[in-house]
C-alpha cells in the first residue's frame, strides 16, 4: 500500500492509533465538535483484545452453516463473511482461537492465500486473508477443536434427562473466536444467520429469530434435523449463542417463554411466570423492547454463570429454580441487557462497566416495579456488601487497578479483571446520579441514551461527553463536585457514593444479636423470611459459633437442604468456617451438582484456606468434579486448588 492510499484510508484512525489508551482518555476533551461526538470517539478507540482492523475491512453479517458432531464433539462447516472494505483494501484480519482453518475461498470458491499469525494464548492467532479486489464475501470452512473454550460438550450423564448429550456456547467476553472465525470485538456489530444441522432426536436454539421451531429434513441424512436462525439487528460478536439438547417450550406470555431440557422444563415454567411483567416494567422505564421474543433457556448445571444475556434467548443457570420464584432477580438483569448490553454495547472490555454497572441499576429497578422497594432494597444492600468485600481483597492482594471502573486491559485477560467493581460500583455511580438528580431526570437521561446509542458501541470516555450534553449540561462545576472523573477513571470509591439501606436486613441484624446471645434457633423471630433475608442472617454470622449452635440452626431451618442455592451456598461458607463435620456432605455434594463459579470458586477457595482436611477435601472433591465443570470454571479453580 502506498503512503498516499494508507493515508487517505486511515484518516485520523493512524494517528490516534499510535497513541496509548491511557491518552485516548483526554481525547474528549478536545476542542472540535466532530473529534468531540461519541461516536468519532468510540470509531478511533483501539481494542487491545482483538487483532482485527476494522477500518480496512470489517465484517458486517456472518452466516453459519455448521454440523454438530457430538461424537467428536466438534462442530464443523462454513462461516461466510460480508465485508465492508475500503476502496483498496488488501486484507481483512479475522480473530481464531484453538479453530482447524481448512480452507478460504471467495463467494464463488476460489481459493484465497490466507496465513495464520503466530498470536498469543489469550488471543488466538489472527487470519489474515488476501482480498481480491472489490471482494464483498469470504467463505472460511473450517472445524472447531478440543482446545476451544467457547463451547461445552455435555455427556447425557451431565444432563437433567440423562439420556442425550448437550452443547452450548459461552462468548462474553472473548471465547466466540474459538467457535466462529469473525472479528471478535465488541465494537465490531454484526448481523447474522445461520444453518444449524444436529442429531434428529435434539433441538437447536440460537440467539435469534427461531426461523424454523421443528427443525427441517436434511436431505440424504435421515438421521439429522437442520435449524435455521436470522438476527437482522447488528450485534457484537460475544452475543452470536448457540445451544442443542432435548428441549421443550413453554409460553410465559405473548412475548416470553422458556426453553428448557424436557426434564426440567415444567419447574422452568412454574419459576418464570413473572416474565411478561417484568419485560413490560422494563419498557416502561426505558423504552421498546427492540429484539421481538424474549425467552430465557435454562441450561445444565454446569453452565459457569448465573445467566447470560444472548439476544432474545437469555442462557440461565438452573441453580436458579428455587420452586418460590426467590431468585427471579437473575431473570430482571439478564432482561435489562437487552438494552444496556445489548442495544448500547461496551465497546471493548474495558468499557465492561458501561454493559454490567447500568444493568445491576435497571435490574433492580425492574424489581422494584414488578415486586416492590424493600424487596429492591435489600438486593442492593447484598450488592453493596460484596463490593466492599471485595474492593477489599483487589487492594490486600496488589490488584488496586482493578477498583478502577476503566481498567487497563492491554495484555490482560478480560476475565481477570470480572469482579463485582464493574457491576457494583457501577450501579453505585448511577445511584449516586439518582440522587442528585432525581429519578425523573436521571430516566429521562437514560432513556435517550438508549435511543441515541441504539446498536451502537459505547466508550466510557464517549458516555462521559454523552453525559456532559444531555445530564451536566456542560457545567464544570458540578462536574467536579460529583467527581465524575474521579469515579469513571480512579481506583477505590469516591465519597459521595451513596450507601443503600434495608429496613427488612436491619431486623435480621436484631436476629443475629438474640441467636449471639443464647436465644435458641427455634424462637428467634425469623418467621416469614425473604431468600435475601436469609442471606443476610447466614453471611453476618460470627465465626465462633458452636457446633452445638450450628447443629441447631440446621435442625430447625434445614439450610443443609435448602432448595434455594444462594441459602445454601450462604450456609456451606459457614459450614466450611466453622468446620462444621455435619455439613461437608452436602459440601461436596453441591460441588459435584453444580458449577456455576459464583458459588463454586468461594466454597473451594474457603477448603483451601482450613490447612490439612480443608485442602485434602477440597483437592479430593475437585479430582471429581472438574471433569464437569465448564472451561471457565476449571480456569479459575485450577489456581485455587493446586
Ligand atoms: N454478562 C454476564 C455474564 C458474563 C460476564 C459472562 C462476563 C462472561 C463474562 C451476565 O449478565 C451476568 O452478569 N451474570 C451474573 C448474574 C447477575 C444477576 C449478576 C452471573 O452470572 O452471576
Ligand atoms: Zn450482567
Amino acid at each position: 500500500m502506498t503512503a498516499k492510499a494508507a493515508k487517505a484510508l486511515f484518516a485520523s484512525l493512524a494517528v490516534v492509533m499510535t497513541l496509548s489508551a491511557a491518552t485516548l482518555l483526554t481525547s474528549c476533551d478536545r476542542k472540535t465538535p466532530e473529534d468531540n461526538a461519541p461516536m468519532a470517539i468510540v470509531a478511533k478507540t483501539v481494542d487491545p483484545h482483538s487483532y482485527a482492523r476494522p477500518q480496512e475491512a470489517r465484517v458486517s453479517h456472518v452466516d453459519l452453516d455448521l454440523t454438530a458432531d457430538f461424537q467428536t464433539k466438534t462442530l464443523a462447516g462454513t462461516a461466510t463473511l460480508t465485508l465492508i472494505t475500503e476502496a483498496n483494501a488488501k486484507q481483512v484480519i479475522l480473530d481464531t482461537r484453538a479453530l482447524d482453518i481448512e480452507a478460504v475461498t471467495d463467494a464463488s470458491g476460489s481459493p484465497l492465500k490466507f496465513t495464520l499469525g503466530k498470536g498469543n494464548a489469550m488471543m488466538g492467532k489472527p487470519l489474515t486473508i488476501e482480498l481480491p479486489q472489490g471482494a464483498q464475501k469470504i467463505v472460511v470452512k473450517y472445524k472447531t477443536t478440543k482446545d476451544g473454550t467457547a463451547l461445552q460438550w455435555l455427556s447425557p450423564e451431565q444432563t437433567a434427562g440423562k439420556k442425550l448429550p448437550f452443547l452450548f456456547s459461552q462468548g462474553e467476553e472473548i471465547h466466540t473466536r474459538t467457535w466462529i472465525p469473525t472479528q471478535d470485538s465488541p465494537a465490531i456489530r454484526q448481523t447474522y444467520t445461520a444453518r444449524i444441522v444436529v442429531p434428529r432426536d435434539l433441538m437447536a436454539v440460537m440467539s435469534a429469530e427461531r426461523l424454523t421451531p421443528e427443525g427441517e429434513k436434511v436431505q440424504g441424512h435421515v438421521g439429522q434435523r437442520a435449524y435455521r436462525f436470522d438476527m437482522k439487528e447488528p450485534v457484537a460478536p460475544y452475543l452470536i449463542a448457540l445451544a442443542v439438547g432435548d428441549l421443550g417450550f413453554e409460553s410465559e406470555g405473548s412475548r416470553t417463554g422458556v426453553y428448557a431440557e424436557k426434564a426440567t422444563l415444567a419447574a422452568a415454567k412454574a419459576e418464570f411466570t413473572d416474565m411478561q411483567a417484568m419485560l413490560e416494567a422494563a419498557e416502561k422505564l426505558y423504552g421498546p423492547y427492540r429484539w421481538g421474543r424474549y425467552d430465557v433457556l435454562v441450561l445444565p448445571p454446569s453452565f459457569p454463570f448465573g445467566g447470560m444475556e444472548n439476544p432474545t434467548l437469555t442462557f440461565a443457570t438452573p441453580t436458579i429454580l428455587a420452586g418460590d420464584k426467590s431468585l427471579v432477580s437473575l431473570i430482571a438483569h439478564e432482561l435489562a441487557h437487552s438494552w444496556s448490553g445489548n442495544l448500547v454495547t461496551n465497546a471493548t472490555w474495558e468499557d465492561f462497566w458501561l454493559n454490567e454497572g447500568f444493568t445491576v441499576y435497571f435490574e433492580s429497578r425492574i424489581m422494584e416495579e414488578v415486586y416492590d422497594k424493600d424487596r429492591a432494597d435489600m438486593l442492593r444492600v447484598l450488592g453493596w456488601q460484596d463490593l466492599q468485600a471485595t474492593l477489599k481483597d483487589l487492594n490486600d492482594s496488589g490488584k488496586s487497578d482493578f477498583t478502577r471502573l476503566h481498567p487497563d486491559l492491554r495484555n490482560i485477560d478480560p476475565d481477570d479483571y470480572f469482579s463485582d467493581v464493574p457491576y457494583e460500583k457501577g450501579a453505585a455511580f448511577l445511584r449516586m446520579l439518582e440522587a442528585h438528580f432525581g429519578r425523573k431526570k436521571l430516566d429521562a437521561y437514560l432513556k435517550g441514551y438508549f435511543q441515541r446509542f441504539a446498536f451502537q458501541s459505547m466508550t466510557t470516555d464517549a458516555f462521559l461527553v454523552d453525559l456532559r450534553t444531555h445530564l451536566l449540561h456542560n457545567d464544570s462545576d458540578l462536574e467536579r463536585q460529583l467527581k465524575i472523573r474521579q469515579w469513571l477513571y480512579d481506583k477505590g470509591m469516591p465519597d459521595n457514593a451513596v450507601a443503600p439501606t434495608s429496613q427488612a436486613l436491619n431486623e435480621v441484624s436484631a436476629q443475629i444479636l438474640a441467636f449471639m446471645e443464647g436465644t435458641p434457633a427455634k424462637s428467634l423471630s425469623v418467621q416469614g423470611y425473604s431468600s435475601p433475608q436469609w442471606q443476610y442472617f447466614l453471611t453476618h454470622l460470627p465465626d465462633n459459633l458452636s457446633p452445638d449452635q450450628m447443629a441447631d440452626l440446621d435442625a430447625v431451618y434445614g439450610f443443609s437442604k435448602s432448595h434455594n442455592s444462594e441459602i445454601l451456598f450462604a450456609w456451606l461458607q459457614q459450614a466450611i468456617k466453622h468446620q462444621y463435620q455435619p455439613a461437608l456432605p452436602a459440601v461436596r455434594e453441591f460441588l459435584l451438582a453444580q458449577g456455576r463459579r459464583k458459588y463454586v470458586v468461594p466454597l473451594y477457595k474457603s477448603l483451601m484456606a482450613q490447612p490439612g482436611w480443608g485442602v485434602t477435601m477440597a483437592k479430593s472433591v475437585y479430582a471429581d468434579a472438574r471433569p464437569g465443570y465448564h472451561d471457565v470454571t476449571r480456569g479459575t479453580v485450577d489456581d485455587i486448588v493446586k
